[in-house]
């Protein structure tokens, strides 16, 4: 299945990286900070958050071109949390996409601007859009600021922060899991299925496949980080357990978040199948939750 898949991964890929330089274009970016920003960008991230919008949008539509700026500016904000995510103040990792992180190949303050600017810019790649309706744009925006923000992702990443060498209950762990990573996803599926004009009834479903969809991926991420081999997944592991951070493996055991995983998947495939595109999304997601 992800094979037969290859070609659109491709695709997506090479058009989100070609919306990436037209960014670059733009005069007065300081050579140090475009570097930066590049240097993350370009580093070689599996770009799901993109494939996602993509895939979501060609359930009910075809011209892939009205999604590639959103499905860029989210890989772009994507890009930024991860920056951040590795500073010394937050997780202090020294690895991602394969390379140093951020600010180990350049130096703290560039990381954090660089994040910044990939923040700001993600905006105004959906703002310039040629593709888009004035109404597109808002909706889009509004729901990135949601999905991204103080009571999304961000609040995501304070209340982990805050988690740190705390016992937390399942409830919160499932609350920061799906701020922290969940909304990004959600904004994914839903994005492209809005934008491929699904119907109402299609995108309550899809809404409910993508919160269930971004907790698997994070649960997926905290067995990756204690089984998982270091070169293949481009960061350090163990990291989780060097920062005292609240995880499922932690919570429940190895076994039991593999549990978890499946669970999750097998919910997954429930809420997927009242809307119209299950195959094209699981096929996206299918291979990166396989058994551990
Ligand atoms: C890593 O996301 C951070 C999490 C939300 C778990 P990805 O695993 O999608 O990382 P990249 O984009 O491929 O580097
Ligand atoms: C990060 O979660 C989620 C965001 C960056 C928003 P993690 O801290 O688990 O991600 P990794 O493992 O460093 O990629
Ligand atoms: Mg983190
Ligand atoms: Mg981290
Ligand atoms: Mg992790």
């Amino acid at each position: 299945m992800a094979n037969k898949l290859q070609p659109f991964f491709s695709e997506v890929q090479q058009l989100v990286d070609e919306k990436f330089d037209s960014c670059f274009e733009q005069a007065g970016i300081p050579q140090k900070l475009k570097d930066s920003m590049l240097y993350s960008l370009k580093a070689g991230g599996k770009r799901l958050r993109p494939i996602l919008v993509c895939a979501s949008y060609f359930a009910y539509a075809k011209d892939v071109n009205k999604v590639i700026s959103t499905a860029a500016a989210l890989e772009m904000l994507h890009t930024y949390s991860l920056i951040h995510d590795d500073l010394p103040a937050m997780d202090d990792d020294d690895y991602r996409r394969g390379k140093l992180t951020n600010h180990k190949m350049f130096d703290e303050a560039t990381a954090i601007l660089a994040g910044d600017a990939l923040l700001t810019n993600s905006f105004g790649l959906i703002a310039n859009d040629g593709q888009l309706t004035a109404e597109e744009k808002v909706e889009i925006l509004g729901l990135l600021s949601l999905c991204s923000g103080p009571a999304g992702m961000v609040a995501g990443q304070f209340l982990d922060m805050e988690a740190e060498d705390k016992k937390s209950t399942l409830q919160q762990l499932e609350q920061i899991h799906s701020l922290k990573t969940g909304e990004l996803i959600r904004f994914a599926v839903y994005a492209g299925a809005y934008l491929g004009n699904a119907n109402e009834t299609q995108l309550t479903y899809l809404n409910k496949f993508a919160y269930q969809l971004g907790l698997l991926f994070q649960v997926q991420d905290d067995i990756l980080d204690v089984v998982g081999d270091a070169g293949k997944l481009g960061k350090s592991v163990g990291s989780d357990e060097g920062n005292l951070k609240s995880t499922y493996p932690k919570l429940l055991g190895i076994d039991g978040a593999i549990a978890k995983k499946r669970n999750l998947r097998s919910i997954c495939q429930g809420a997927i199948e009242k809307s119209r595109c299950r195959s094209v999304i699981f096929a996206a997601f299918g291979r990166l939750f396989q058994p551990a």
